[in-house]
């Protein structure tokens, strides 16, 4: 199975014409061990003063916190949890007295990160920085009175912060990354500080930056997630000073750690490329190679480094260990013995170890013992769990993809696609009496049901008909498949009929016999429908399997079977409004067709609207990162999935995600107004307002 994988997610990063998408092959591993599930989780006093707002999440289900010795006996979990509902723990670090594990805690809210101490023991947990911000990566200072922190605070750009703590300190928080002598130059470019790490004479802070750099596409610019180029800076803790201390063309340097002496800082470098597959899947991890160098930053800019590991495997968070100046403690990471390693162990008291889903490993200050997380990806995020509402008026909820909701009948639709095969469900506005109303196993062959199972492929984007009645929806291969499979738009019903077996929650037989609606052969693909409100036609988008190139938007008469073209651009997702007037739409802006290789030469991505009789094209979105995923709001706003903001922290410390960076934004429907509605580390996408009315 590994092998198979490992076949199917190289054939997509290879491919010139890349373009997968938050969800590419996401449900793959869990498909085949999750079976549709009904979860309804209404909680009393929840903030549902004006409805629900869904929305899909890629982050682990889990993450604990273990102590251990650093040969990894005696794992131990840092703090007494429910087994059943623990908290989420993440990012530990160790404070240079030994007295605290300073660590990161959704315990607020799944989604809301915030910096929280404890000591080894599990005794006298504290909040340490709490807003509705992204907080970080918290470091004390060796004299115990501050913490460094990452937060999106201000303009939900991650930087480095410091606060005084119990009194000592900075009273108030400070930015040392966005004062007038150290912000960036280019305001559109990546602008994240992530990692800070204090000097042992408590007089700099060390961090990882991508400040000032590209936005990139993955495959040497063609693919349309993002990589990451960090370069390491120091500051003093008065934000005086800043300068970088290392960078290097083609490689990305993260995670910086002190050496006793404070002359040294200890990094991970890789080439910048292989940030994008260290953050995807194991299999892309276990082809990244990085090594563990360090450089003397008194001996002035961009002094030589030494490079303290060699062969393969991803190497990650190095620390010294204890007060050694050359044993280097990190994480192995997508290997086979995932888990800490050292680069010269004593043997009695460290020695390599194997933990799978270990991550972020950090020392207590005699070396001696170990602090990290362990991550797991089982399904317990269900559909209709509660997550953090970043707008305390609306409840804001997980839900699978492309979730669409009928007023009419007030049913809610979706793609089963984390939580399933990609097939159809409709339920109530809440996910309970959940119909399977198009089935991908009634209809696929054996190539799609492979493919499907991977994830890259099924119906996609349901859209009700005005009454509720039907729904279309596109069923065949996607992403990078549409440049080699065939995808059709079809119609099928929601409600019951007495002709098939199938029944829906009710024990009511379906007809589930689905129409085609664009009997169009194997040469294209045609995918991602929305009706116009008044159910007289169905906007798509189509593809040219046969050369790969995109052909815009089409449209569907559905009484004279006409299809007509809106636009020829390389343009996906469209969305009609519920007014009629625009379809919202994402397009590639920098698109070059040619007879050797279709590309896009600039990572373009943005959102526009256009009449539905052709006129009135207009780009609402400009920012250089990706701008993608637009659905219009029952109150006629644009929501999409952006990342404006940058990432929140290095790329190659994530897993089994496509676009970290990826939050969800809403505007009005000429593109004022822009407004968070996440502010999570993880990858956030696909929202549904559903008013109370409704519910
Ligand atoms: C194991 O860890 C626990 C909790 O940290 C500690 O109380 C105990 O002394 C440790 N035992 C050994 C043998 O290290
Ligand atoms: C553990 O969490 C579950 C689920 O939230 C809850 O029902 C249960 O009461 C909790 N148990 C304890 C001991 O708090
Ligand atoms: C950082 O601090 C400076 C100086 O007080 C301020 O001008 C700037 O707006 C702050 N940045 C953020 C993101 O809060
Ligand atoms: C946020 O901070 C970055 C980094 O200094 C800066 O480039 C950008 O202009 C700021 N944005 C806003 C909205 O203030
Ligand atoms: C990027 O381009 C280089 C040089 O043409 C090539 O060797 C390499 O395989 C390409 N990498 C990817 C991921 O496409
Ligand atoms: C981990 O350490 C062992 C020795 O303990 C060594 O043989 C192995 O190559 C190391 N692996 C990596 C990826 O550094
Ligand atoms: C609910 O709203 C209150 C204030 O309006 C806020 O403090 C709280 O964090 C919200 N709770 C959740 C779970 O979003
Ligand atoms: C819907 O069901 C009716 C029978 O109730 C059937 O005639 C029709 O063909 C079905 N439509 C689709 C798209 O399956
Ligand atoms: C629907 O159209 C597709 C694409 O032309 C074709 O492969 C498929 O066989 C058709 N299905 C039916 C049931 O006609
Ligand atoms: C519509 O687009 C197709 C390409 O898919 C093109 O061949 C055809 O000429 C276009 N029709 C019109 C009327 O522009
Ligand atoms: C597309 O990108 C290339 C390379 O960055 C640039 O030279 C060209 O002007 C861009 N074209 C458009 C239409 O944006
Ligand atoms: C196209 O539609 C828009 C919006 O409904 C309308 O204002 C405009 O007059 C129409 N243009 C043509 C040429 O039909």
């Amino acid at each position: 199975m590994y092998s198979l994988f490992w076949t199917v997610v190289l054939g997509i990063a290879v491919h010139p014409v890349t373009a997968a998408c938050p969800y590419a092959g996401h449900a793959s591993y869990l498909a085949s061990r999750s079976p549709p599930r009904e979860h309804v989780e209404i909680q009393k006093g929840a903030n549902s003063t004006k409805g629900i707002f869904y929305m899909n999440r890629i982050a682990p289900s889990t993450s604990q916190i273990f102590i251990a010795n650093a040969d990894g006996s005696n794992t131990t979990l840092l703090l007494p949890q429910n087994k059943t509902n623990p908290t989420f723990d993440l990012h530990p670090s160790w404070s240079p007295d030994g007295q605290w594990i300073v660590f990161t805690s959704e315990r607020r809210g799944d989604g809301q990160a915030d910096v929280y101490r404890v000591h080894p023991d599990g005794t006298g947990l504290e909040t340490l920085v709490q807003s509705d911000a992204f907080e970080d990566n918290g470091a004390l200072s060796p004299d115990g009175t501050t913490l460094a922190y990452v937060s999106t605070q201000g303009n939900h750009t991650a930087n480095i912060w410091v606060q005084g703590v119990e009194g000592h300190g900075p009273s108030s928080p400070m930015n040392l990354t966005d004062l007038p002598s150290t912000k960036p130059t280019n305001p559109t470019s990546p602008q994240g500080h992530f990692r800070p790490a204090w000097s042992p004479d408590g007089q700099w802070i060390a961090l990882s930056s991508d400040r000032d750099t590209d936005w990139t596409g993955h495959s040497n610019g063609t693919g349309w997630e993002h990589t990451q180029k960090l370069s390491l800076y120091i500051v003093r803790p008065n934000g005086s000073d800043f300068r970088q201390v290392a960078t290097q063309g083609g490689f990305s340097l993260g995670t910086p750690q002190w050496s006793p002496d404070g002359r040294r800082l200890v990094y991970s470098a890789m080439t910048v490329e292989d940030t994008y597959d260290s953050h995807g899947f194991i299999f892309g991890q276990q082809g990244v190679t990085s090594q563990i160098f360090s450089v003397d930053i008194t001996a002035g800019s961009n002094a030589p480094s030494t490079q303290h590991t060699t062969g393969p495997f991803l190497k990650l968070n190095p620390h010294f260990v204890g007060n050694s100046s050359t044993n280097i403690g990190f994480l192995v990471k997508g290997s086979p013995n995932e888990g800490v390693n050292y680069t010269q162990p004593d043997k009695v008291t460290q020695k390599a170890f194997s933990t799978p889903f270990l991550r972020n490993p950090s020392w207590s200050p005699d070396g001696s013992k170990v602090v990290f997380e362990v991550q797991s990806w089982d399904v317990n995020r269900p559909a209709g769990k509660s997550l953090f509402s970043f707008d305390h008026d609306w409840d804001y909820r997980f839900m699978d993809v492309f979730p669409q909701f009928n007023i009419p009948t007030k049913r809610l639709a979706i793609t089963q696609k984390q939580l399933g095969d990609s097939s159809v469900m409709v339920s109530s506005a809440t996910y309970t009496k959940i119909d399977d109303v198009f089935d991908v196993k009634d209809i696929s062959s054996p190539q799609q049901a492979g493919d499907f199972a991977f994830g890259l492929g099924g119906a996609y984007q349901p859209s009700f008909s005005p009454d509720g009645k039907q729904l279309a929806v596109g069923f065949g291969s996607w992403f990078a498949g549409r440049t080699s499979h065939s995808g059709t738009i079809y119609l099928a019903n929601t409600t019951s009929s007495n002709s098939s077996t199938a029944t829906n929650s009710s024990g009511i037989p379906f007809s589930r016999s689905y129409t085609n609606l664009t009997a169009i052969g194997g040469t294209l693909n045609a995918g991602f429908p929305s009706f116009s409100p008044d159910g007289t036609r169905l906007v798509y988008r189509l593809w040219n399997v046969a050369n790969g190139q995109p052909l815009g938007l089409r449209i569907l008469d559905m009484a004279t079977g006409v299809t007509t073209n809106l636009t020829d651009g390389w343009d996906n997702t469209p969305g009609w409004s519920p007014d009629g007037e625009r379809i919202v739409f994402s397009r590639q802006l920098n698109w070059t067709a040619s007879s050797d290789e279709n590309r896009w030469w600039a990572d373009r991505f943005d959102i526009m609207t256009i009449h539905p009789n052709g006129t009135g094209l207009t780009r609402v979105t400009d920012s250089p990162a990706n701008d993608a995923h637009a659905v219009w709001s029952h109150d006629g706003r644009i929501l999409w999935n952006s990342g404006m903001y940058g990432f929140r922290d290095e790329s190659p410390l994530y897993d089994n995600t496509f676009q970290p960076y990826g939050q969800i934004m809403a505007m009005d429907a000429d593109g004022s107004n822009k407004q968070l509605l996440t502010d999570s580390m993880w990858e956030d996408s696909m929202p549904l307002f559903i008013p109370k009315e409704y519910l």
